[in-house]
């Protein structure tokens, strides 16, 4: 199913909202992703401040999206590993009204992450059970690398969680499985995306794959899977390039409908203006 467009405003001006018209039962997942959070709230990256635009992105989840059934957070949480920067990503998200979900980018601290994701409403864990759906969250770091990979133990993991028997299964990690057309991200991709696509293809309960890392929407299809990039609640990265480049549009999230046979309805929603103004020109970060 292609992403689907929002109906047009009400008539009454109200803002639209992303779950109008899908079934009852659909599991509603809100995934957030990169916000690269500092310990001193006013910090930026690359010109972005980077808590602010944060919560700019959740309050435009409250005006459209909420309630939600989960919050996903698919890593790159917090830019310094600071244990401030996790106690106030776990304030936003707890703030939210629903279990939220952490799982750690390159530029994490796994262990920081853990401790401040220890207890509801803000967990770091292995899977949860939505309706007919699994949740599935994967560890792709690998430290001191920006580029990812799955353990043996992750995909012994992931083989496991798909043993509870739920219909339908989405799985979640911070590094994409496939390179998405620009080299400098794709150096620095999922290195054995082979061995999660093996594990996959022995398990048709798994829909649709979403990941971080790429700070811009994308979507692929294989064998059926959705495969589903998303933009960053910050910074950025221009789609397509060879070498690092920025693109001004403006933080957003990505919006998941989890049907109940098995579909994804999903879409990518942003800000209407830029938080802060980003150094278009920067050759890296
Ligand atoms: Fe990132």
């Amino acid at each position: 199913m292609p992403d689907r467009p929002l109906p047009p405003l009400t008539d009454d001006g109200a803002a639209p909202r992303v779950y109008a018209g899908l079934p009852s039962d659909t599991v509603r997942v809100i995934q957030v992703t990169d916000p690269h959070l500092y310990a001193d709230p006013s910090g930026a990256l690359l010109g972005v401040p980077t808590q602010a635009s944060l919560d700019a992105v959740l309050d435009l989840v409250r005006a459209e999206a909420l309630p939600a059934d989960a919050v996903i957070a698919t890593g790159d949480l917090v830019h310094d590993g600071s244990t401030a920067g996790y106690a106030r990503l776990r304030a936003r998200l707890g703030e939210l009204g629903c279990p939220a979900y952490a799982l750690p980018g390159n530029h994490d601290d796994p262990a920081a992450l853990r401790a401040a994701a220890h207890e509801p409403p803000v967990l770091s864990c292995r899977d949860v059970r939505l309706g007919r759906w699994q949740l599935v969250f994967l560890d792709s770091t690998v430290p001191g690398q920006d580029g990812g990979r799955l353990s043996d133990t992750e995909l012994a993991a992931l083989d496991g969680a798909l043993d509870a028997g739920a219909e339908h299964a989405l799985v979640c990690l911070h590094h994409p499985p496939l390179p998405i057309g620009s080299d400098w991200l794709d150096g620095m991709a999922l290195a054995n995306a082979d061995a999660l696509f093996a594990v996959m293809d022995r398990r048709p309960a798994v829909r649709g794959v979403v990941f971080g890392h790429i700070h811009q929407p994308f979507e692929a299809e294989r064998n059926g899977v959705r495969l589903l990039g998303s933009p960053s609640t910050c910074v950025q990265f221009a789609a397509v390039r060879p070498r690092f480049g920025i693109d001004p549009a403006p933080a957003g999230y990505r919006w998941l409908g989890l049907l109940p046979d098995g579909g994804i309805a999903t879409g990518v929603r942003r800000l209407p203006l830029p938080t802060g103004t980003v150094q278009l020109d920067a050759r890296g970060y």
